[in-house]
């Protein structure tokens, strides 16, 4: 297939945060597959564009704000940096982030609901129904038992009668219908599609697209006392983004190609109502929704109240991005629910990338410098290969096809599954073949076509992993000798056995140490544990007494040194209301104020303390108790005299001024 015939425009967004909340594993999740899904399509040489963002008006973002004490600007300037930071930690290649606050979106938004007003597919009525505040969705009394519950999030629903302005939406059923029709692959996975067929032919009902109960929203145009219905907002994004009304080069190869990945609870919003909206406006609907599934963590549902919500930043830094990124891909068929575990995630690390990937790598690496001094054979031998090596080489290029298919159809996990099919076999092939039995003097070149075939092997698994684990795929092109780096190739040029003139092979470090899983589970369940303590602080005393029964193994210099000690005034002292361990600590540490939280109430009066010079660990990251956040941990000794517990804390002399540093 030549390059020309076979490039395609891609268009992907993501569906745009809510900012009322920091990141977690279900928006990394959508982020990083439509990130895989952009690399691959760039890889292809396809003309992509790939969108994410924040939903920042609403009832939602103005609670959090008023809850906060801020202004819901404010809150949005401070929660999008988490988002933008998580991307930049994840190795996200979006090539746009929008905010629904941005003059570039608000007019688009003015400008599609002034056109529908025209066109009457927006009109004005009365609306009375069941509203469910945390869902920003009205529910017609059909869908409503008689416990009055949001058939959605199940918590209860409040009766409201407003003026609003509705969207035409029964107007275009049959419409959709036939749509859907003629595009069964409009709504993947299949499940989705019936699913939303099924909705659709139940019947559609007006919508109500106005909120006059609303301040922090978009004004609806010629009409102040109304804020667009926030997720008629959201949804307009996709288009505001690539620069409609206005109708430049990006909106022409963006739009006709627009493909949005959703989780499963957001498919009727994009599969329903938006293509509405947008036959509506005279315009295409999108070429896919696709909808994944949602994450339950150890087999539990997520929730802030059970303390198990998956800090995407955290997975991060304890196992790196990349084992993060291929866990969540690897692991759950596309489109299905899935479980997150910790334990899951170090045996795929060591299964699939410690051992699969990076032996096939180490391993070829090894035979090139031992019985080529590192130096790669030339091309030319593979005109003597036998047919256990052109099985090989087939594979790796028939590998690149089957991906392709798979990725069309958003497998993710599928195109993975048949990658390290080609590892698995690259693997097998060294046991085959038998190298190190070859020798290093062999006459007829069996050790060079041997030894080369597993490179370009390793060559098209950097470029094929590469949208899955970038920068892992980086590390190993380099340990290849190769220059540049995988993100730059185009697949129609990598022709097996291309490469001419001299390479050296760079064996760099492991790509994946083995974890050692009793190593690992001890570090793990101290992490549990801290993060009972954050929920509940009483947990804390037996936290730390189990911490300290065992003695801990060796540092260097340099971990010490990690740690800034330094020396702060007790300024005041205050009791943490409902928790009987807890002072709220407010310290003088010379260059600046600081609150800690800390359980040594049942110890000390606050005449005790107020005044003393004691030592803090400073740059300890915040945590919170009973909702107070808490920068930094004061130093104690900690002691059983018989009685029971007894602290003292670590102090210094009068003489020395807050902020003085302990070495
Ligand atoms: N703001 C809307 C989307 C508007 S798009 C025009 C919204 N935001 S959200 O922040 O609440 O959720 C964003 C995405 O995160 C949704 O696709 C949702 O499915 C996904 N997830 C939230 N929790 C999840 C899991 N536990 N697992 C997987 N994905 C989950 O909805």
């Amino acid at each position: 297939m030549s390059e020309k015939e076979n490039k395609q425009r891609f268009y992907l967004t993501t569906p745009i945060y809510y900012v009322n909340d920091v990141p977690h594993i279900g928006h990394a999740y959508t982020t990083i597959a439509c990130d895989a899904l952009a690399r691959w399509h760039r890889m292809r040489g396809d003309d992509t564009r790939f969108l994410t963002g924040t939903d920042e008006h609403g009832q939602k973002i103005q609670s959090a704000a008023e809850k906060r004490g801020m202004t819901p600007i404010q809150l949005c300037d401070e929660v999008v940096t988490n988002y933008k930071k998580l991307w930049e930690v994840l190795d996200i290649s979006n090539d746009d982030f929008i905010r629904t606050t941005e003059e570039r979106h608000i007019h688009v938004t003015r400008y599609f609901f002034q056109k529908l007003m025209e066109s009457g597919d927006i009109y004005m009525g009365t609306y009375e129904g069941w509203y469910c505040t945390p869902c920003e969705t009205y529910f017609p009394d059909a869908q409503v038992g008689d416990d009055k519950i949001c058939p959605d999030c199940k918590r209860p629903l409040t009766r409201m009668s407003e003026e609003s302005y509705f969207f035409r939406l029964s107007k275009y059923q049959d419409a959709l219908i036939e749509h859907y029709e003629a595009h069964p692959d409009a709504i993947m996975p299949r499940s989705r599609y019936n699913e939303v067929m099924s909705f659709i032919r139940s019947g559609l009902q007006d919508l109500s697209v106005s909120r006059t109960t609303l301040k922090w929203g978009i004004p609806v145009p010629g009409n102040d006392r109304h804020t667009v219905y926030v997720w008629l907002d959201a949804l307009i994004n996709y288009i505001s983004a690539v620069g409609y009304p206005e109708k430049g080069e990006k909106w022409e190869t963006c739009w006709p190609n627009v493909r949005h990945m959703v989780g499963k609870d957001i498919i009727r919003f994009h599969s329903v109502i938006w293509p509405a909206v947008l036959m509506a406006m005279g315009l295409n609907p999108p070429v896919r929704v696709f909808a994944h599934g949602w994450w339950t963590v150890e087999g539990d549902k997520m929730s802030k109240s059970k303390g198990n919500v998956v800090n995407p930043f955290e997975m991060a830094d304890i196992y790196g991005v990349d084992a993060f990124r291929y866990f969540v891909l690897r692991e759950v068929p596309f489109g299905n629910d899935g479980d997150f575990s910790e334990l899951a995630l170090v045996n795929r690390v060591n299964s699939d990338l410690a051992n699969d990937m990076g032996n096939l790598l180490n391993r070829t690496l090894q035979m090139i410098e031992k019985y080529r001094d590192g130096k790669l054979p030339p091309s030319s031998v593979f005109d003597r290969s036998s047919d256990i090596d052109s099985a090989l080489r087939n594979l790796a290029v028939s590998t690149l096809a089957d991906m392709d298919a798979r990725m069309d159809d958003f497998s993710l996990d599928g195109a993975l599954k048949a990658l390290w099919t080609l590892i698995g076999a690259g693997n097998k092939y060294i046991d085959e073949t038998q190298p190190w039995k070859l020798g290093k003097d062999d006459p007829d070149e069996r050790l060079d076509i041997v030894l080369l075939t597993l490179w370009e092997v390793l060559r098209f698994v950097a470029m094929l992993v590469h949208p899955f684990i970038p920068n892992t795929a980086a590390r190993i092109h380099a340990q290849l000798g190769l220059a540049g780096n995988p993100s730059e190739e185009r697949y129609p040029d990598w022709n097996w056995g291309k490469l001419t003139g001299e390479v050296m092979v760079k064996k760099g470090e492991v790509l994946f140490p083995r974890i050692d899983i009793p190593k690992w589970k001890i570090g793990y369940d101290a992490r549990m544990k801290a993060r009972q303590v954050a929920l509940d602080p009483a947990a804390d005393k037996e936290a730390s007494a189990a911490f300290d029964a065992e003695h801990k193994p060796q540092i260097e210099i340099d971990d010490f040194s990690k740690l800034e000690i330094r020396v702060a005034k007790i300024e005041s002292v205050e009791s943490v209301e409902k928790a009987k361990k807890l002072y709220k600590l407010n310290l003088d540490l010379g260059f600046e104020r600081r609150v800690i939280v800390s359980s040594i109430r049942e110890f000390f009066t606050p005449e005790d303390l107020i005044g003393k010079k004691i030592l803090v660990l400073c740059n300890l990251k915040p945590a919170k108790f009973r909702g107070i956040e808490s920068n930094g941990m004061l130093l104690a000794a900690e002691a059983d005299d018989g009685t029971g517990e007894i602290i003292s804390l670590a102090t210094v002399d009068d003489s020395f001024p807050p902020g003085a540093p302990v070495h």
